[in-house]
């Protein structure tokens, strides 16, 4: 998903490889593969030097997401708003990515409360605590987005709602990379990190693709009505074209 066009570039980083991965043992590079620059930059793919694709973790898949989420922000942020005087072109395009943002956000979101904190809660000691607190902020999340997902662009309510989400959304992405990360990255071996991180790459597929604020937000409910729920959001999306 791309709400611009951008171009591509790899990242290069040395890390300790298993064996199966680097033959020869010790460190060996492995190529984050970018699109875009600066803020707008996501990793698509890991590979090592000779192409072969590696299993992203958990912590790769998550943080593609976060900053594609980061890089739509500053993008609203940016404008132009009715208020600035923007061209009903420009309000539409506005619309879009407002669209664009609450169909990643609620893909994201779901998965993460799939398989992200339920793993959470099992493997560290404040897990538990942490956990609601990140339900917590993603439920106040969904119901701003829910909001914002039926305001149209020239709405004052619009701007209002935007504004209040950019805030959030990115003391929400601060408080999982700076709070919980580094613990779970403590607490997972590689092979369980890259199990999580295909698990959450699978379930955001067939994730519902609005915020639903009122639907229950435990794994179970979700993983059992989730996809349901997609398919209906999915065929509303291509009769009304929203996010195209
Ligand atoms: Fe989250
Ligand atoms: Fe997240």
């Amino acid at each position: 998903m791309s709400a611009t066009g951008r171009s591509c570039s790899a990242v290069v980083e040395s890390v300790n490889r298993p064996a199966t991965l680097n033959p020869g043992g010790g460190p060996g590079k492995v190529y984050r593969h970018a699109t875009g620059k600066g803020k707008g930059s996501h990793v698509t793919e890991v590979t090592t030097a000779h192409g072969e694709e590696v299993m992203p973790s958990v912590f790769d898949v998550l943080s593609r997401d976060h900053q594609e989420v980061k890089h739509l922000l500053s993008e609203l942020e940016s404008g132009p708003a009715a208020s600035a005087g923007a061209s009903p072109e420009q309000l539409a395009q506005r619309k879009k990515a407002a669209q664009v943002l609450v169909i990643e956000e609620s893909r994201h979101e779901a998965a993460e409360q799939m398989y992200f904190w339920p793993a959470v809660r099992e493997r560290l000691p404040d897990g538990s605590h942490l956990a609601d607190q990140a339900i917590s902020q993603e439920q106040e999340g969904k119901e701003v987005l829910d909001k914002l997902d039926q305001a149209d662009a020239g709405d004052g309510q619009f701007e209002s709602l935007l504004g209040e989400f950019i805030a959030a959304g990115r003391d929400h992405i601060a408080y999982e990379e700076n709070q919980v990360w580094p613990k779970m990255r403590a607490a997972l071996s590689k092979a369980e990190a890259d199990e999580l991180g295909s698990k959450i790459e699978q379930a955001k597929k067939t994730a519902p693709t609005r915020p639903h604020p009122k639907a229950p937000s435990s794994p179970g409910a979700q993983k059992s009505t989730g996809p349901a729920v997609a398919a209906a959001d999915k065929a509303r999306d291509a009769a009304t074209g929203r996010g195209r």
